[in-house]
């Protein structure tokens, strides 16, 4: 069997997908995208490739997304994120019409067309107070894990209101409540709602049409998921492989350049 693979170079963490012809994921793998994002990248295939048990050559075509798209230097094209996330939501979620892409930097809202063409899209610019790195930050001023800040939040039931809308500030505003006395699952609480907020305000700039599909590393964040529904008050599509979105959308691009490279091959023996 023939394999195409997707490298998705986010600025946060890296994610290789590798799937068959049958569309079906053969391999995946993360990483820390870190200061060295040609070697994220290769690391990444390296370790998909290892995952599935893969040797190179059965790799036949290499998509790049993600900010580091171009620096998947053994990749045989690039696509943009937004089109890959888009790609991939609709292939796991074919009702998919608006995707809500939360990574490390920058939250994306897309429309996509019954047949996942890109409609709209709209990115934060600027302002990462929408975003991972705005857990991130929380995560670091209350020295609580990443994968714990999101079942640690639903156990609130009291939020405090975030007012800050500049990450950088964030830390402060979570270690005031915390000297108020706050608990720090109220606090995180309305960490999550706050950023519910302003990512809801981006769909709504491309609008918000069902179904909705929830990518990026942040779809991981139970809270996440919990806020944003209430906020929108629409349910969010949410896979295992939410994280590998974009990855995926890439490897599914990939898959048609091989087969598009077959399509003459097969014409003719059909003529034969
Ligand atoms: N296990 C986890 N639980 C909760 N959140 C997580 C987990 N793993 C990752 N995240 C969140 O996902 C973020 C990374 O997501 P992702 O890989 O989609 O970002 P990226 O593609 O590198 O960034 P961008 O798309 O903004 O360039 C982290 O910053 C973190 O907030
Ligand atoms: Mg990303």
């Amino acid at each position: 069997m023939a394999y195409a693979a997707g490298v998705d170079v986010g600025s946060t963490q890296t994610k290789a997908v590798i799937i068959g012809e049958d569309r079906r994921i053969a391999a995946r793998s993360l990483m820390e995208t870190g200061s060295n994002v040609v070697r994220a990248a290769e690391q990444a295939f390296a370790a998909a490739l290892r995952a599935g048990d893969l040797r190179e050559e059965e790799v036949e075509f290499v998509v790049g997304t993600g900010y580091g798209r171009y620096k998947v230097t053994f990749g045989n094209t690039q696509v943009t994120e937004i089109s890959c996330h888009g790609r991939g939501a609709v292939h796991m979620f074919p009702r998919t019409r608006t995707v809500v892409d939360m990574g490390g930097q920058d939250t994306k809202a897309i429309r996509v067309a019954p047949g996942g063409e890109i409609v709209d899209f709209c990115m934060n610019d600027k302002c990462a107070a929408g975003t991972g790195r705005f857990l991130g930050a929380a995560s670091a001023a209350l020295d609580i894990p990443l994968s714990e800040l999101g079942p640690t939040a639903l156990r609130g039931e009291r939020p405090v209101k975030i007012t800050t809308t500049c990450t950088v500030f964030a830390e402060s505003e979570v270690l005031s409540w915390l000297g108020k006395g706050k608990k720090i699952e109220d606090i995180l609480l309305g960490v999550h709602q706050s950023i519910a907020m302003r990512s809801a305000g981006l769909l709504r700039r491309v609008g918000v049409e069902e179904e909705v599909t929830f990518t990026g590393g942040v779809a991981r964040n139970v809270a996440m998921i919990r806020t944003l529904e209430e906020r929108l008050g629409v349910r969010l599509n949410v896979s295992e492989e939410s994280h590998y979105m974009g990855a995926l959308g890439a490897a599914l691009f990939a898959l048609d350049h091989v087969q598009a490279s077959r399509a003459p091959a097969a014409a003719a023996r059909r003529a034969g």
